[in-house]
């Protein structure tokens, strides 16, 4: 690898964590937007620093809806007496402009999330020097077969299950939109980070080991009656010589629960962190090895095995852009009945006019000692298994792509992949064509989402590593598939007025996910994964990159916003319909303060902040 790309990869991560930070700091008001001073023409922006009589002078920011500010250019620090100096790093601007935020983070905090920033950089420039590597191996793949983008080769050459997974393991390469520490992994070395993460198309080995069942909490869907049969049946080469080896021990398998564990978090945590549980003989290490693929998140892993295995969802003790990513009894117990509830609500529903299909969480379960009964010590031995079946094994034709690869750059032409669907190989697309496929893309999501949301109380937390949008063969959006229900929320007296039931997961200390008294967490949690972080997110990057009149998008997101209300308008209450109406459409949209909660150490989970609603200020259009 030549030093001179090492440094551009370097210099382009750092853009990146600049971006995201110049992006936190006035959307969450950390620093108000009101202060910037704009130039009458162009996007030069100055921001003056009056107690120290300076100013941060900013080339070229983008300002699009929602308090979206988008760095483009060089950003300068102009001190009283002239003395100009570049700031080029994250760090170096958290530094200059910490004197002016609206609060006073700690030392401790701002080093933290410093070295968090560092970590993601370096993690960044080191995924887009494999991705190099990567996308040339496509190129040619696609070349030799004469597709015209990797959608199409994937068609032709992929079974859907393979393709999915291809396309999402491609698509982490941005990661979290804008997360300031958006690829942070500070526990493993650059090795590691390549060897286990998706980015870096890699394969990791699950281990099968085995939990006394007397030891366990265990949830599943209805239709699923035993875990042993289930194991069995979906992964019949492990069952066998996962049984052989418990009675070649002389034990029975009935008696223990087959427990998948990450191949890093076995070595690194499992061996000494449950030495006790080993030592008293209700965990057992050994057992067969899987191999996996690590999927968007990390840890939920898809086994590389014949047919349609479904994803396996484990704990792993890193701490991955925001929290260690344990697996929590919470998850356990609310991703399968969260799952039955939607599965039941979908068969009645017809997948609302076959728009929503999800992947159903059918079993989990979490170490819980059989004397203690204690839920907390099993956050880091836990699993949940997610069935891909039904939306793998599919004859529609239909094709299932994580959002985020959406708005990756596809190999060919090295514009997002979204362009490619939109475009299928011909020539640059029309302001009209782009604008109507938008309408599509926004209907698709919109109408399932809200449907569910305003019917049943069911908040989908539809970002862009949990949804799948299906697209037909000419490219065209068509449904939703959602994953990923252990945290979802629910507003229970809308579920249980259309006669479901669902049970609660309570726990001291643990945050309630079902809600009876407000809405408004319920609410939140859809407009900031499904309006801020997806559709937004899609509307700035396809309006920059087909240079769309600023604002169109969002009129569009807006008139398809009204329209999937319209579609339930009958069957919901008309008090609650135009309450939820006027908080999508015109009230500000509440989004999780992710630079703040990082700067305050994660002290509290929920900061959130509000943003101007950008469908308010569009103009309706009718
Ligand atoms: N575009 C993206 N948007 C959101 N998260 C992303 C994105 N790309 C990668 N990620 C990563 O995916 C994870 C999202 O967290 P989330 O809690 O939704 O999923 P999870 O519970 O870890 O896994 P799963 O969705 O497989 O159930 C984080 O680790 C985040 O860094
Ligand atoms: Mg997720």
């Amino acid at each position: 690898m030549s030093a001179g790309r090492e440094a551009v990869a370097l210099h382009n991560a750092e853009r990146n964590a600049l971006r995201r930070v110049v992006r936190c700091l006035f959307a969450e008001k950390i620093i108000d937007p009101a202060m910037l001073v704009f130039a009458p023409q162009g996007r030069s922006v100055w921001l003056p620093l009056w107690h120290r009589l300076a100013l941060v002078y900013f080339e070229d920011l983008q300002v699009a809806p929602a308090n979206t500010f988008i760095n483009h250019g060089a950003i300068t620090l102009i001190e009283h007496g002239g003395k100009r100096s570049a700031i080029v790093s994250a760090a170096q601007l958290i530094e200059t402009l910490r004197e002016c935020f609206d609060f006073a983070p700690s030392d401790e905090g701002v080093a933290g999330l410093k070295a968090d920033m560092a970590n993601s950089v370096a993690n960044d420039a080191l995924a887009r020097l494999y991705r190099e590597a990567w996308n040339g191996e496509l190129r040619e793949h696609i070349g030799v077969a004469g597709a015209w983008g990797l959608t199409d080769y994937l068609r032709r050459h992929s079974s859907t299950s393979a393709a999915a997974v291809l396309l999402d393991q491609w698509g982490s390469l941005e990661g979290h939109p804008f997360y300031p520490t958006w690829k942070s992994k500070p526990d493993l070395t650059p090795e590691q980070v390549a060897a286990l993460s998706p980015e870096f198309n890699a394969k990791v080995p699950v281990r099968i080991a085995a939990l006394r069942a007397d030891n366990a909490y265990l949830e599943r869907m209805p239709h699923v009656h035993s875990y042993h049969d289930w194991f069995a049946a979906n992964f019949p080469t492990q069952w066998a010589s996962w049984k052989a080896g418990l009675n070649a021990r002389g034990l029975d398998e009935t008696d223990w629960l087959p427990l998948p564990l990450h191949a890093w978090h076995l070595e690194n945590f499992v061996r000494k962190e449950y030495a006790a549980e080993i030592e008293e003989g209700i965990l057992i290490l050994d057992g067969p090895d899987i191999e996996t693929l690590p999927t968007m998140s990390f840890r939920t892993m898809l086994p590389q095995l014949p047919g349609t295995p479904p994803f396996i969802k484990l704990p792993v003790a890193l701490w991955l852009t925001s929290e260690q990513r344990s697996l929590q009894a919470k998850s356990i117990h609310m991703g399968p009945r969260i799952s039955a509830v939607i599965k039941r609500i979908l068969a009645v529903e017809h997948g609302f006019d076959r728009m929503l299909d999800i992947f159903p969480e059918e079993v989990a379960f979490h170490y819980k000692h059989a004397v203690r009964q204690e839920d907390h010590p099993g956050r880091h031995l836990s699993v949940a298994f997610r069935n891909s079946r039904e939306a793998f094994e599919r004859s529609d034709g239909l094709l299932p792509i994580t959002v985020a690869a959406l708005l990756t750059g596809a190999p060919v032409s090295g514009r997002p992949l979204i362009s490619e669907l939109i475009e299928r190989g011909g020539v640059r697309a029309s302001r009209e064509t782009v604008e109507a496929y938008f309408r599509q893309y926004a209907r698709v999501v919109t109408r399932p989402v809200i449907a569910i949301y305003l019917l049943y109380g069911i908040a989908l937390e539809a970002h862009q590593q949990n949804t799948s949008v299906l697209f037909d063969t000419d490219g065209a959006p068509k449904s939703l598939l959602i994953r990923d229900f252990g945290d979802g929320r629910t507003y229970t007296p809308l579920l249980n007025a259309r006669g479901y039931e669902l049970k609660p997961y309570v726990y001291p200390g643990i945050l309630p996910t079902m809600f009876d008294g407000d809405i408004e967490p319920v609410r939140s949690f859809v407009v900031d994964a499904c309006f801020v972080c997806h559709l937004h997110e899609v509307a700035l990057l396809l309006t920059n990159e087909y240079e769309l009149a600023p604002t169109r998008l969002w009129e569009i997101l807006r008139e398809e916003t009204e329209g999937a209300f319209d579609a339930v308008a009958e069957r919901v209450d008309p008090v609650l319909w135009q309450r939820e109406r006027v908080a999508f459409l015109t009230q500000p949209w509440f989004t999780r303060s992710v630079l703040r909660m990082h700067l305050l150490k994660y002290a509290d989970y929920r900061l959130q902040h509000q943003l101007p609603n950008p469908l308010a200020a569009a103009p309706s259009g009718n």
